[in-house]
């Protein structure tokens, strides 16, 4: 995956720098090339020792070797990376950075630096909130510099919040993404997402309670790796932007298929990852409905299936992948599905599962694939469960034409 590519890693001193070996080796396992620098401070942190054990470099920590004097060419290593990743970055190397301070050799490396930089900052959350912080950040980016945002969850000082590390494989998938050329780029896809609501009356619906994360970490797993995103979404209060995402955003099932059927003809890979409604109202109240009416049953019928509808039309060289959320005999109703809509992979999610599903953060899949193939995953952040499902739909045999 990055034979031949050579890596920089900058390592400044935070406790995060104990997560650092695990990028170097799948750095190292993909085939790169991986030099180390570190400041002062980040030797306090985790050895040179590990490190050039693992990148089979020696480190570099000062400007020369203070053994034999040999100088550590600050303007050589900026010419030899292909990327410059910058991991933990502090907010001291991120305010020294904006500034163009050069006080130790991972700076004056940053400054003498071609190739693309990429930085991902971890502290604690009110340094990372901080303005200035935040403004020094927005400053990196605004040179260029590739932000990998820091994630939420416990902190070192066991205060909770944004400034985590963000985790080895998503650091690494980041990076691979980049130098590989984004596979998918110029190629349109279209995602679903979210519930739908069916309107009973003006102030009432059916819905149910998907809040659209899975289907829009798919749209940013494909927007990433260079696709054109539709994102058909439905009603959600997640935040979407990724230049490559268009959003249309529609309520009911109805609303949903027309979307979808305006964009499939010329999408190459669609995933219907949208939880829609089976059924709604036959008929829609225009007035709300008065308790007095004392309402018992709600007429309903169903909606029209979407994927189904798509699977019809589908051509040779198209990807159409969907979902299926069971309870029980999951494999074979979800193999049922795959067969009966005409897909090329479904994603299966079990409500068995704890911790997967609609409301967590997390989810746990099974891939099946019409050969018969079925993959099953552990329990993983949603964003990283897009991106398995995205490899899996990269390595599936139909190819774009
Ligand atoms: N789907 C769709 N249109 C519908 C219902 C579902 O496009 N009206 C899609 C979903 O987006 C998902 C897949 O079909 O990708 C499977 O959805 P699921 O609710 O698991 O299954 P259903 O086909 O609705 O069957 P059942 O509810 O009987 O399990």
């Amino acid at each position: 995956m990055l034979k031949g590519k050579k890596i920089l890693i900058g390592i400044t001193g935070s406790i995060a720098a104990y997560k650092i070996p695990f990028i170097i080796r799948l750095l190292k396992k993909a085939g790169a090339e991986v030099q180390v620098i570190m400041t002062p401070m980040a030797c306090d942190f985790i050895t040179p020792l590990t490190l050039s054990t693992l990148s089979e470099r020696p480190v570099l920590v000062d400007f020369y070797d203070k053994g034999d004097g040999s100088w550590h060419s600050h303007v050589d290593l900026g010419l030899w990376a292909d990327l410059y990743l910058l991991a933990p970055v502090t907010a001291n190397t991120m305010a020294k950075m904006v500034a163009g301070i050069a006080d130790n050799l991972l700076l004056t490396t940053v400054l003498s630096a071609r190739c693309p930089l990429f930085f991902a900052p971890a502290m604690d959350l009110d340094m990372y909130q901080h303005p200035s912080t935040q403004d020094n950040v927005k400053r990196l980016k605004e040179f260029g510099y590739q932000l990998i945002e820091p994630t939420k969850g416990e902190l070192a000082s066991g205060l909770h919040g944004f400034g985590r590390l963000e985790e080895p494989e998503i650091i690494f998938h980041r990076i691979v993404t980049y130098l590989n050329n984004k596979p998918l780029a110029g190629k349109k896809c279209l995602v679903t997402a979210g519930p739908t609501y069916e309107p009973i009356d003006p102030v009432r619906f059916i819905g149910n309670f998907s809040s659209g994360l899975m289907g829009i970490e798919i749209a940013n797993s494909l927007a990433g790796l260079g696709a054109q995103v539709q994102l058909v979404l439905g009603p959600s209060s997640i935040e979407v932007s990724h230049p490559n995402i268009e959003i249309e955003k529609v309520t009911t099932s109805e609303q949903m298929l027309s979307a979808c059927l305006k964009y499939f003809s010329s999408s190459y890979i669609t995933v219907m990852a949208a939880a829609v409604a089976d059924f709604k109202p036959t008929i829609v109240a225009d007035k709300k409905i008065k308790k007095a009416v004392k309402l018992s049953t709600l007429e309903l019928e169903p909606t029209s299936d979407i994927l189904a509808t798509l699977g019809k039309t589908k051509h040779d060289n198209q990807i159409l992948i969907g979902f299926a959320l069971e309870t029980n005999q999951e494999v074979a109703h979800a193999r049922k599905k795959l067969t009966a809509k005409n897909l090329d992979m479904i994603v299966l999610n079990s409500l068995n599962d704890p911790g997967a599903g609609f409301g967590y953060s997390t989810n746990k899949i099974t891939l099946l694939k019409p050969a018969g193939e079925i993959i099953s995953f552990p329990l993983k952040s949603k964003k990283e469960v897009a991106m398995d499902i995205v490899n899996a739909i990269l390595s599936l045999k139909s190819q774009p034409k």
